[in-house]
């Protein structure tokens, strides 16, 4: 949420800091903004309300001369986002601008002393504060920018990230984060700063990343010595600390679309691919030196509590129904936001599984801080390597399926449903509750989902054409059983984030205690009906939306008879055993949202008032 680049070196900054706003606008897309330093001095804030490209036609025809920079994409917490509320923020008398990501909790009664003390504010945002804070400091007590910035961060509550620059030091730019995330750059005469390492990678890929309440002072040598530049990282609280550099492999390719109109169908199209990386990755991981820690960790629990948001707690539930099946351990699926505020039972038998594609989300990054303190131990499941979770977690899972950009999830469920249950497999063989025979079955059996999610790729004329239909509906179920329930949890999620169509998902059985209300011709019914163990229950539950004149759109698995023929349009699935279907079932509803979508004309990869990377709670 909000993205925030930085640049100081030799180069123009500006070019730098467009191309980095443009590789984290997923972050948010409500307005955006950059500060320069000019040549001669002067600090120069360009923005805009809306998308990088707007904030592009702004300031084309500006004064954009300047090596030192900061830039950020806005998804608005404080304040409507329009143009006054978008940062960067100056200072009162101009001379410092910033730019933040996160909430600052205190912010009311910080800019009341302020107001009291003849600052007055220009917007309605909470980053306001900060900046004037700071030069309030810088002259009431005579301090120096690093140390004013210091002073100020110890008064804040909240979260943040933040990038500062001072038009009296042009040579310098001083970053920190807690709660929010925040990468420094490393290159040959020349320092970056990203909310993660997308706007950094073309240019280097040595990153440091921040932890929570460090700050770093980035500074340019002066006069003979322009090409040196140099890192001073230290807490907030004013402890020295040694930068560790780290290489980070990411492919600028896997950050453009390819070709594709949207990334969401890029990487709908790419999880053949992605689940091949993911499970070779976590096939490795399970049977390398890294199994015998995450087995001990696991093997000494009692319950297994799973903490996530979102698309991400989807894939709990499929996780919790496979962990139960198989393992025979008991699980309970919490959301991230309810379970660190409601005073949970944690005992130190306890492992908290966190699921997170970015690593970043707020609520989840403190679910387990929490878990931790009352003497639980966390693995991680997560996507985006040197994240916050994992490194906040004893032990990690990576799904390795390259960056996700498009807001809504797609190749992470895939490869988060498959790591867990491939983690629920092994631990159920070592544990003795799934036979041996049955665990190598269903691990071969999972090499085949990549070339079957192909198969379902290749029906898209099909699902476009049921899109068609679903199009004209103002609301619809989701409906499944078993493993299947979370998938219809995450098509209803899909549809209603990107073509704002109303989309609830239920158990098919749960229908007539209530939802079964709603059944009409108007109200379509998507019934995800694969093969499974309670195949005819499921057969059952579309004959009640049928007998109620309701309109149903099934995904069944190829061969199918008898749902087809109460189904008004359907999409085959190749067969596979029920606890891997999620897998596979989930593909044809990630590509119906998307034709959905598009055919309202609906931005599929910004959607409105959505973000990814959730870092405010
Ligand atoms: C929906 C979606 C969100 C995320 C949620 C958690 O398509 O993307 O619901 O799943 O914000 O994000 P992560 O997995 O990054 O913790």
């Amino acid at each position: 949420m909000c993205g925030i680049v930085g640049y100081i070196g030799k180069r123009q900054a500006y070019p730098v800091l467009i191309k980095g706003l443009h590789r984290l606008e997923y972050r948010g897309y409500d307005s955006a903004g950059v500060a320069l330093i000019n040549p001669a001095g002067n600090l120069n804030v360009y923005k805009s309300q809306g998308k990088v490209s707007d904030l592009e036609d702004t300031a084309q025809h500006q004064d954009l001369t300047g090596s030192i920079g900061i830039a950020h994409t806005r998804w608005a917490t404080h304040g409507e986002p329009n143009f006054r509320n978008a940062h960067p923020h100056l200072s009162q008398f101009g001379r410092l601008a910033i730019v933040h990501n996160g909430i600052i909790e205190n912010y009311a009664p910080l800019r009341e002393m302020l107001r009291q003390n003849g600052r007055t504010f220009k917007s309605d945002t909470d980053t306001e504060v900060v900046v004037q804070l700071i030069e309030y400091l810088q002259e009431k007590q005579q301090l120096s920018f690093q140390q004013s910035v210091q002073q100020t961060l110890q008064m804040l509550q909240g979260s943040y990230a933040i990038a500062v620059l001072d038009k009296n030091q042009p040579d310098t730019i001083v970053a920190a984060r807690k709660g929010s995330p925040l990468v420094v750059g490393v290159g040959d005469d020349e320092l970056f700063l990203g909310s993660d390492a997308s706007p950094i990678v073309e240019y280097t890929n040595r990153v440091i990343y921040l932890d929570d309440e460090d700050m770093v002072v980035l500074h340019r040598g002066t006069g003979a010595n322009t090409s040196e530049v140099s890192i001073d990282l230290m807490t907030v609280s004013g402890d020295r600390k040694q930068p560790r550099i780290e290489q980070v492999s990411l492919d600028v390719s896997q950050l453009e679309k390819g070709g594709y109109d949207h990334f969401m169908l890029k990487e709908i199209c790419e999880q053949p691919q992605s689940l091949r990386s993911c499970l070779q990755s976590a096939r490795r991981t399970l049977a390398g030196e890294e199994a015998g820690g995450i087995f001990t960790l696991l093997e000494s629990s009692q319950r297994v509590l799973i903490t996530a948001c979102g698309t991400s707690w989807h894939a709990g539930i499929v996780a919790k129904y496979a962990l139960e099946q198989m393992v025979r351990v008991p699980v309970d699926v919490d959301y991230a936001s309810e379970f660190r505020y409601r005073n949970p039972v944690i005992t130190r038998g306890d492992t908290v599984i966190a699921i997170s594609q970015s690593g970043e989300t707020a609520d989840t990054l403190a679910a387990i801080e929490m878990a931790k303190n009352q003497g639980a131990k966390v693995l991680s499941i997560c996507n985006v390597i040197g994240s916050s979770i994992p490194r906040a977690s004893d032990k990690v899972i990576y799904t390795m399926v390259g960056p996700e950009i498009g807001v809504a999830s797609t190749k992470a469920f895939t490869a988060q449903v498959s790591v867990l249950t491939m983690l629920a497999l092994l631990w159920g063989k070592r544990k003795g509750t799934l036979s041996g025979a049955r665990c190598e079955d269903l691990l071969k059996e999972m090499d085949t989902l990549p070339e079957k999610i192909q198969q379902v790729l290749n029906q898209q004329p099909a699902i476009r054409r049921m899109a068609e239909t679903l199009s004209f509906a103002s609301s619809c179920l989701y409906i499944g059983r078993s493993y299947n329930y979370p998938v219809a949890l995450e098509g209803a999620l899909k549809l209603k984030e990107i073509s704002y169509i109303h989309a609830e998902g239920y158990p098919a059985a749960e229908m007539k205690h209530g939802p079964i209300a709603l059944i009409s011709q108007e109200m379509p019914v998507v019934t995800i009906a694969t093969a499974s163990d309670i195949y005819d229950k499921l057969v059952s539950n579309v004959q009640e939306i049928r007998a109620r004149q309701g309109r149903v759109m099934a995904v069944v698995t190829e061969g199918d008879t008898e749902v087809v023929r109460m189904a008004d349009c359907y999409v085959e699935v190749p067969r596979v055993s029920e606890c891997l279907s999620p897998i596979l079932n989930i593909v044809p509803l990630q590509l119906l949202s998307y034709y959905v979508a598009c055919l309202k004309g609906c931005n599929v990869d910004q959607p409105r008032n959505l973000a990814k990377s959730v870092t405010v709670e």
